[in-house]
């Protein structure tokens, strides 16, 4: 039977971290703030959006909320941006996504000021990571690097298989890991022989939003295998894109769903204001 990676238990570790790191800083008179900005009414946005807000509470960072009407537009939400760029109390920016279609996705994530990106998805932050010399990393991927060193699983030289490649988690974990030394293969929709590709990896992360996609055919004995996929099924049980049942029995390591990815995404979105704060402050003292 394979160790189950706790994210759960994980995750409660980093956000003790990062509550003591706002503490600290709020002795020496410095306050953290997170706004969230939320358009039209995406039933799981809205659950993502209350958990980061009460999570922000719970560590003792301020949190903004803003939500918005689905037939909001285009540029009020660039005017929203532009003030909270210039608003003082923020360190970090996020924009829930999916926007509504009217909306273009990359326009506004452009328009955050890029020391205020706490999800790394303005352009330079993202070229900063594919250069390898980034200061913050996407929440996801950087919450299932963070479950790989505390499990002491070895990425340097590790056939690593992503099988999704969204600039949310796919492209992000990919440099992740290739900038840890992993071989890093790529897969997708359009990929042919799929299973054939899974089967030679020793990390396999997959994040494609499909229910069972990865059976225990598709996985090697010992892997490490990383279920990203959060599938509400028709009883309202949530599911990963792995069927646990079979492959659990076959590999070395495996992160269940809830319980696994989805905890750890929450816990690095706080370490990443505080990142900020604390970058802020650094660019202050410079100044
Ligand atoms: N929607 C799903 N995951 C994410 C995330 O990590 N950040 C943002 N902003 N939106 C998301």
């Amino acid at each position: 039977m394979a160790i189950v990676i706790d994210g759960k238990k994980v995750s409660k570790e980093i956000k003790e971290e990062v509550k003591e790191e706002v503490m600290n800083l709020k002795t020496k008179g410095e306050e953290i703030g997170l706004a969230v900005v939320l358009v039209g009414d995406d039933s799981a946005s809205k659950v993502y959006v209350s958990r980061k807000k009460k999570t922000c509470m719970e560590l003792g960072i301020n949190s903004y909320e803003y939500i918005l009407d689905g037939a909001t537009t285009q540029k009020e939400i660039l005017s929203l941006i532009h003030e909270l760029n210039n608003d003082s109390r923020i360190n970090g920016i996020l924009v829930q996504l999916p926007l509504p279609k009217h909306i273009d996705e990359r326009v506004v994530l452009s328009s955050i000021d890029s020391r205020k990106d706490v999800d790394c998805f303005h352009p330079e932050n993202v070229g900063k990571l594919v250069r390898g010399d980034g200061e913050i990393f996407p929440c996801t991927p950087y919450g299932i690097m963070i479950l790989l060193k505390r499990y002491d699983i070895e990425v340097e030289g590790a056939n690593c298989v992503i099988v999704g490649r969204s600039n949310i988690v796919g492209k992000p974990m990919s440099l992740l890991l290739l900038n840890k030394s992993g071989t890093v293969a790529v897969c997708h929709s359009k990929t042919k022989d799929l299973k054939d590709i899974t089967k030679r990896a020793d990390i396999l992360v997959s994040a494609v939003g499909k229910p069972n996609l990865i059976t225990e055919d598709y996985v090697k004995d010992g892997a490490v295998v990383i279920d990203v996929g959060i599938n509400r099924m028709a009883d309202g049980k949530l599911c990963g894109d792995v069927d646990y049942e079979s492959v659990s029995r076959k590999v070395g390591y495996i992160t269940p769903v809830p319980g696994g990815v989805g905890p750890m995404t929450i816990a690095m979105l706080m370490k990443n204001v505080v990142k900020l704060k604390k970058l802020s402050i650094q660019n202050k003292e410079n100044a």
